[in-house]
């Protein structure tokens, strides 16, 4: 492997070691919940470069948002897509898709219900992580779908996943997984049961003026803290320890990765905090929203 794509495996890694391994440490379990069903929340504030007004400013906004959202580390950098079994034994025969391919046949509206829902017109959907872009705001929506559009088709298409690949995957899965079915049996659950766990789950408003670190929280650090930002489902803990950091050693914590006692956190995989890349701005916004959120607990 070169170094390109040892780099790629380990974005992978850090992403999809949240979705397996994880849990497996996690304490709390939560039953497939019925009680999944809250209403979409649609993010009435927007990601910074929002004010666009040009196209060109439109796909470009769109652009940094894939990046944001790592489409672009899953699908690989020309969206030609790549084997998780590969990485990931337990998920064999699942493909991040080349969606070079499969976004041209894609209308808007069948797109922004998949990044929405985690649903697709033909079948469903794993890991793709919709649970997270859910919540964008209309404007930074059509921004993302305007940039998606410009991807220039390449490479050859990717399988789908095979017929029974929930129950496979869930036989393979530990005995202590964090999400089990109603008989208590680990259960693997598709992009739109996501969806509705981080929709019923998700951060509370704590007011106007803290609606963008709201989004920011919603959408960038439950990826890795859970939809709560509690840990649960997820692999690197809660945020609880945010009460101890001034906004400065915050800063810090959220750019470099560097906590106060002066370690660099680590996810399994990679770095942690330092590959999100938010504007000086988001991160005051997130570090005011989840300080308040913290005291509020
Ligand atoms: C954590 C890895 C991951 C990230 C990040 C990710 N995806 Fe996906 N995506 C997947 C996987 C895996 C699939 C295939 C799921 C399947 O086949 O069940 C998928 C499927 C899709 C599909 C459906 C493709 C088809 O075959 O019709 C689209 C469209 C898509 N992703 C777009 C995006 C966009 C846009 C982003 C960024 C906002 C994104 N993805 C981010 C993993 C990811
Ligand atoms: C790529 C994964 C990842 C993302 C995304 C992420 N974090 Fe973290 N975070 C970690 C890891 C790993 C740790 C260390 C956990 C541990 O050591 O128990 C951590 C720890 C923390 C801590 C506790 C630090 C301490 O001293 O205990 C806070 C607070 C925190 N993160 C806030 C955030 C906020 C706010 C965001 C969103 C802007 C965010 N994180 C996004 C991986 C991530």
């Amino acid at each position: 492997m070169n170094a390109t794509t040892n780099q790629i495996t380990v974005c992978i890694l850090l992403l999809i070691a949240n979705l397996i391994f994880s849990s497996c440490a996690e304490s709390t379990k939560e039953k497939k919940n019925n009680e999944d069903t809250t209403d979409i929340y649609i993010s009435p504030v927007s990601f910074d470069g929002s004010e666009y007004t040009t196209n060109q400013e439109k796909i470009l906004h769109g652009k940094r948002l894939a990046n944001l959202f790592a489409c672009n580390n899953c699908h690989l950098s020309d969206y030609t897509g790549v084997n998780f079994g590969d990485f990931i034994p337990i998920l064999d025969g699942l493909w991040a898709s080349n969606i070079s391919l499969t976004l041209p046949k894609l209308r808007d509206d069948q797109l922004e219900e998949l990044l929405r829902d985690g649903t697709h017109p033909s079948r469903d959907l794993f890991l793709m992580p919709s649970k997270t872009s859910q919540f964008l705001s209309e404007k930074d929506m059509d921004a993302l779908i305007a940039y998606l559009r410009t991807i220039p088709e390449k490479g050859n298409p990717t399988p789908i996943p095979p017929e029974g690949y929930k129950d496979s995957v869930s036989a393979r899965l530990p005995a202590n997984y964090w999400r089990t079915d109603n008989e208590g049996k680990p259960y693997y659950h598709t992009s739109e049961d996501e969806v509705l766990y981080y929709r019923s789950h998700t951060l509370p408003d704590l007011g106007q003026d803290l609606l963008k670190g709201r989004l920011i929280a919603q959408t960038m650090c439950s990826s890795c803290h859970g939809a709560a930002l509690d840990g649960v489902g997820e692999d690197s803990g809660d945020i609880k320890n945010a009460i101890s950091y001034d906004l400065s050693s915050y800063k810090l914590l959220l750019k470099q990765g560097i906590t106060i006692q002066g370690d660099t956190i680590q996810s399994p995989f990679g770095t942690g905090h330092a590959s999100v890349y938010l504007t000086n701005n988001e991160i005051e916004n997130v570090i005011a929203y989840t300080k308040q959120l913290i005291e509020e607990k």
